[in-house]
């Protein structure tokens, strides 16, 4: 069993390197201060905005047990990372990226299985560039990883969240229909590289124009 979990381990990599100012490493969901760190940013209605509703834990209890359930770093060697200030060590956010599947074509029920890339930031750290910075690092992190592609989808009213995903080399492939927060978007980095047999494209509206 040990020696199960040590090989397991070994095959995760190292997260991505420090930045400037920023460090990585994997969330310890057995940590006190990690889950009540991350149970807090996603309490605040501002950050979820324009998040998932199936994101919002009503406790911390629930929230460990559904993280508990899905843990991707064992599984695919990668997921999100906790973005702390390399100075104080503060947590600020999180960012990575998971397997998922995504609905990706006009066809409701026709899905594929992405890397879905996302994160987001305590309020009190919005504006200062932390975003864009931890979103290179961890897009650089895929690249040296050799993971081809990363998908992400943002609300277009979201002009923050779109300008770091543009900042990273994310295009716009799909503009979904509308939903009570504004428009979905569709965005993969390394766009080139989709499989026109996997996806319908639509009449993309580019985010720089929405
Ligand atoms: C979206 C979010 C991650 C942005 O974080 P941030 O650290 O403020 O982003 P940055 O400081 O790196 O700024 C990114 C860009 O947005 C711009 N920006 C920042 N705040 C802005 C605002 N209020 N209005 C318009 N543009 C803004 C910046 O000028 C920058 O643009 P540039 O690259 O052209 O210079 C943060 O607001 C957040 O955590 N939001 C809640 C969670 C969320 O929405 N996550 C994304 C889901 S898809």
């Amino acid at each position: 069993m040990i020696v199960a979990a040590e090989a397991r381990a070994a095959r995760i990599p190292d997260p991505p390197p420090p930045t400037r100012r920023l460090a990585f490493r994997r969330w310890d969901i057995h940590s006190d201060t990690d889950r009540l760190a991350y149970f807090l940013m996603f309490a605040d209605p501002a950050v979820v905005r324009y998040i998932d509703p199936e994101r919002r834990y009503p406790s911390v209890a629930a929230m460990t047990d559904m993280l508990a359930k899905d843990p991707p770093f064992d599984r695919w060697g990668y997921g999100f990372w906790v973005v702390s200030l390399r100075v104080s060590g503060e947590t600020v956010g999180t960012c990575g990226f998971k397997r998922r599947d995504m609905q990706v074509a006009a066809d409701p029920d026709e899905h594929v299985s992405v890397d879905e890339f996302g994160y987001l930031y305590k309020r009190k750290f919005w504006g200062q560039g932390l975003a864009t910075e931890a979103a290179q690092a961890v897009t650089q992190w895929a690249d040296a990883a050799g993971i081809e592609q990363l998908w992400a989808r943002v609300i277009a009213e979201n002009t923050p969240s779109v300008r770091v995903l543009q900042g990273t080399g994310f295009t716009c492939v799909q503009a979904g229909p509308p939903c009570p927060e504004g428009r979905e978007l569709i965005l993969v980095r390394n766009a080139q590289a989709v499989k026109s047999s996997e996806v319908t494209f639509t009449a993309a509206g580019n985010p720089a124009a929405s």
